[in-house]
């Protein structure tokens, strides 16, 4: 099988001649290449365990967590029903194609600067904001509102709806579809005094709004997290909201 990777910054590709067993995944074929044929071959990984978030990767146009997906996956297409994306140049036949995921700066060849997809998370301050409440004893969050909660929270900051998300090129400024479920989970956040208060922070024409329901972030991400979801949701709110003030 060949697989064909992106190097460098620029617009060069490396084809590699690789034997593969059916189980590898996309993470244990990089790792193939680098330890037996090219050491130079760099990319991101971590936990892998689909944990860490580190080793998302366009294989054959298709965002991926490289240390979850099975080349046959991605090789056999059994995932066609998957948002597929361009890919800057064309796959081997019946091989894989490696690329670093789209909407972020380079480095070198699939390792991506996760700084622009940050510094949006961060605007949207992501952490638990309880200053002023003081709890005689712990914080106790009932099991819907957790499992509510659970649903945003599975988050891993992978990027992969980042990078599948058409409106991070269309509009300046979008904080992106987990950036936005980060901060809706917050507002469910029982433990929070805020309440839709918390919603404002978005609520302009470059956040919430600012979303067309492509629905790729649901369908693009490993953890089953549903962005849109979360925006349709925080969008009926501010509205009712407005209609009732
Ligand atoms: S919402 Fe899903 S795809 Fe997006 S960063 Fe979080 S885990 Fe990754
Ligand atoms: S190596 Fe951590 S998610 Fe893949």
């Amino acid at each position: 099988m060949i697989a064909r990777i992106h190097r460098g910054k620029g617009e060069r590709y490396d084809d590699y001649e690789v034997e593969i067993t059916s189980s590898i995944t996309v993470l244990d074929l990089l790792f193939l290449i680098q330890e037996n044929i090219d050491q130079s071959l760099a990319f991101r990984y971590s936990c892998r365990g689909a944990i860490c978030g580190s080793c998302a990767v366009l294989a054959n146009g298709k965002p991926v967590l490289a240390c979850k997906t099975p080349v046959a996956r991605i090789t056999e297409q059994k995932n066609s029903d998957q948002v597929s994306l361009d890919t800057k140049t064309g796959q081997p036949e019946g091989g894989i194609l490696l690329e670093p995921i789209p909407k972020l700066p380079v480095i070198r060849d699939l390792i991506v600067d996760y700084d622009p997809f940050f510094e949006e998370y961060r605007k949207l301050e992501p952490v638990l904001n309880v200053e002023n409440v003081h709890p005689e004893k712990e914080y106790l969050v009932g099991k819907d509102e957790s499992m509510e909660m659970e649903k945003y929270t599975n988050c891993i900051l992978c990027a992969l709806c980042w990078s599948a998300c058409p409106v991070i090129s269309e509009v300046d400024g979008y904080p992106g579809p987990a950036a936005l479920a980060k901060l809706f989970r917050f507002y469910l956040d029982p433990r929070e005094p805020g309440g839709i208060k918390r919603l404002y922070l978005a609520d302009h024409e470059t956040g919430w709004w600012a979303c067309d329901f492509y629905t790729n972030c649901k369908m693009v991400c490993p953890r089953g997290v549903p962005p849109n979801v979360a925006i349709g949701r925080a969008r009926k709110l501010l509205k009712d909201e407005e209609d009732e003030g």
